[in-house]
């Protein structure tokens, strides 16, 4: 199968294209093969969405919103299948998988609800006579950036509220997963969307990324990704003086305190930890463990790292699939080395596991590192993979300042029995997401996901605060 660029309401012809094999993680099996796009299909694709934006805009809002529920309803009917199309190629276990397109579901009738609140504000005016406001007015043509971790709850989270405040868009999908991006098409066609409002070009970052931040038509990059990327990324919007949304890494920790349930806590960092393979930019890296509570919840996270099976996530028993490719794999191996060069004591794991059915995919076992210090690299890096530093504090003060101490502010979390340390914790974390007796994933899309320091540059994705990437505020005075 041949995926091409959706533009303009129909998936476009090949036109001597050249393509990029489409590899499951978890067997090697080539799926499909995907557009490697240029700068002209940019073009193409944003003189599409240009001419549908003006026509888009004077739709009211709660009958753009009605494409959404029509959206969310496909999905739903949809479920099974496309939670296997996201499987097979992210690599996620199916429950897993499921549970993102559920993400997904819930975002579109979210944000349907929302055309039926795009608030803005009436306001006394000084003067007599005078009438004041401000309203919520779309952008124009906005460009959406997605990984290849979450290849359609992140991309819901950015086109669902650009459609519903009345944009038009060019969504790049990370080359690793493009089946999705072309279900999520097929979906917008037979929900009868208009012709250029959603349109997707497959391509690299250096070419179709770079495209749509130089594109003067386009007004918004909305962008999750990796900090070096995103870095990147700001860089160029800002010479183009483009408004730059930026979701990218994290180092997020689990901080178990002396008096925590450590079975809930166990259970908490294992979902966290190990879910996804960990690459969630929300996956726990690091556990902060008061030293009265270590011993035990090593010894107890040892015991259940045991029975985790790890496999092909179509098969329901397994509860770690495998990590994204090759270089992946490589690079997560990499801090092993670098852990036990620090002086780290490298506690169970370690290893790309080989043999029999590992040796088709990309399998890395689930690993933790004891005795890290909140210097070492470990303690710092992003390391987007199934591997944990437990790190020993002798207060919850100190616990709190090591959670603080990375660049990073995405996700966080603690296990307390004490509500006070709970409610000063959610208070002093500097991270986006706070959880207490949770572990360190699991937002939900109600709420604003993004974060702090080097995890994002202010802006949200999901919840309300998505609107305001997505819409410029416009000041009406009326004189009557
Ligand atoms: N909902 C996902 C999580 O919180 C992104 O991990």
């Amino acid at each position: 199968m041949k995926l091409t660029n959706f533009v303009n309401g129909e998936f476009l012809q090949e036109g001597g294209a050249e393509f990029v094999p489409v590899v499951n993680p978890a067997t090697g099996e080539e799926l499909a093969s995907v557009q490697r796009s240029t700068a002209k299909n940019v073009e193409e694709a944003v003189k599409a969405a240009k001419k549908a934006q003006k026509k888009w805009a004077l739709v009211p809002a709660p009958k753009r919103a009605d494409y959404l529920y029509e959206i969310g309803r496909l999905m739903k009917e949809r479920k099974e299948h496309l939670a296997s199309v996201l499987t097979k190629e992210m690599g996620k276990v199916i429950e897993e998988g499921r549970g993102e397109v559920q993400e997904g579901i819930d975002m579109a009738f979210y944000m349907a609800g929302e055309g039926r609140r795009l608030f803005g504000e009436t306001t006394p005016s000084e003067l007599a006579d005078k009438f004041a406001m401000s309203i919520r007015a779309p952008i124009g043509v906005v460009g959406l950036i997605t990984p290849w971790n979450f290849p359609v709850a992140i991309a819901t989270w950015k086109s669902f509220p650009a459609i519903v405040a009345g944009n038009t868009f060019i969504w790049k999908p990370a080359t690793e997963t493009p089946m999705m991006a072309y279900e999520m098409a097929k979906i917008f066609k037979e929900a009868g969307l208009p012709d250029g409002v959603a349109n997707i070009v497959f391509g690299s970052g250096s070419e179709v990324g770079t495209a749509m931040i130089e594109h003067p038509d386009i007004r918004v990059i909305s962008f999750t990704g990796s900090t070096d990327t995103g870095r990147k990324v700001a860089e160029l919007g800002g010479r183009h003086l483009k408004k730059v949304s930026l979701e990218m890494g994290g180092k997020n920790a689990v901080i178990v305190m002396d008096d925590a349930d450590l079975d809930l806590a166990v259970d908490g960092i294992l979902w966290s930890a190990f879910g996804t393979a960990g690459q969630r930019c929300t996956a726990c890296s690091r556990v902060i463990v008061h030293k009265d509570a270590k011993e035990q919840l090593q010894q107890r996270l040892l015991e259940k790292m045991d029975k985790l099976t790890i496999g092909d996530g179509m098969d329901e028993s397994v509860k770690i699939g495998p990590v994204i490719n090759k270089k992946a794999l490589e690079k997560i191996h990499s801090y092993i080395e670098i852990g036990k060069g620090e002086g780290a004591e490298l506690v169970k794991g370690g290893e790309i596991l080989t043999g029999g059915h590992y040796d088709q995919g990309n399998y890395y076992a689930p690993t933790l590192f004891a005795g890290v210090t909140p210097d070492m690299r470990i303690a710092q890096e992003e390391i987007f993979g199934p591997v944990i530093s437990l790190i020993e504090v002798a207060s919850f003060e100190e616990a709190i300042e090591v959670n603080n101490g990375v660049i990073y502010g995405l996700s966080s979390s603690i296990f307390t029995a004490d509500v006070n340390r709970a409610f000063k914790a959610q208070r002093d974390l500097d991270t986006g997401i706070v959880y207490i007796n949770a572990g360190t994933t699991g937002a939900e899309i109600h709420l604003p996901f993004g974060g702090t320091k080097g995890t994002g540059n202010g802006h949200r994705d999901s919840g309300v605060a998505a609107l305001d990437v997505f819409t410029e505020w416009k000041s009406v005075y009326v004189d009557f």
